[in-house]
């Protein structure tokens, strides 16, 4: 099973603010919808929280150490790795990794390919960010790039790339 992280990071790597998502940017969730659809999604409990409820066609994963945390429709697990073999053992190909930081930053050691939303802005009341200063040849290699110019329903321009981890021992 290969884990994928799919995240949107403006150009200093913030992702969110308040306990949100910090920009409206309709393209990029179709792009989110259309990658995730049919998979096992894995987030934290404060990401969950912010959605407010399981995305149909997918199954939610929930992160928390909250022993008696209750998460209607969705699965709740007690540490990133136990939602990792959970999604392993149901058969799942790509696990989609959709944060937040603290996920993204707790199975770094497992990630083989990342989903970027490079959104092209600066985010001065953000209070989350996932330094993405690691993602750079030789280790990771970008596959695809897109520059997407703000669509209808888009607050920014913004570049989608797919970057992916070089097997170790090729
Ligand atoms: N731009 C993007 O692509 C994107 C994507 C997702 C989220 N976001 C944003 O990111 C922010 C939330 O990120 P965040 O890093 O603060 O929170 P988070 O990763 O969503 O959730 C953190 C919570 O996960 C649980 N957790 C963390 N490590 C754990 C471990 N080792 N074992 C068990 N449980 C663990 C804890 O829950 P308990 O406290 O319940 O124990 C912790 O409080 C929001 O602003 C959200 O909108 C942005």
């Amino acid at each position: 099973m290969r884990v994928s992280f799919i995240l949107a990071a403006d150009e200093d790597d913030a992702i969110g603010a308040g306990g949100d998502i910090p920009w409206r940017m309709r393209s990029d969730l179709r792009r989110f919808k259309r990658l995730t659809m049919g998979h096992h999604l894995l987030m934290g409990r404060k990401t969950w929280e912010s959605l407010g409820k399981p995305l149909p066609g997918r199954v939610t994963l929930v992160v928390t150490r909250q022993a008696e945390y209750r998460a209607p429709g969705a699965v709740v697990c007690s540490s990133p790795e136990e939602g990792v073999a959970t999604a392993r053992r149901a058969g799942e190909r790509e696990l989609f990794v959709i944060g937040g930081a603290q996920m993204y930053a707790a199975l770094l050691p497992l990630v083989e390919r990342i989903y970027l939303s490079r959104i092209h802005t600066r985010t001065p009341a953000a209070d989350t960010f996932f330094p993405l200063d690691f993602l750079s040849p030789p280790e990771w290699v970008c596959r695809s790039r897109e520059e997407v110019p703000a669509g209808e329903g888009d607050e920014y321009r913004h570049t989608f790339e797919v970057w992916e981890r070089k097997p170790q021992n090729p």
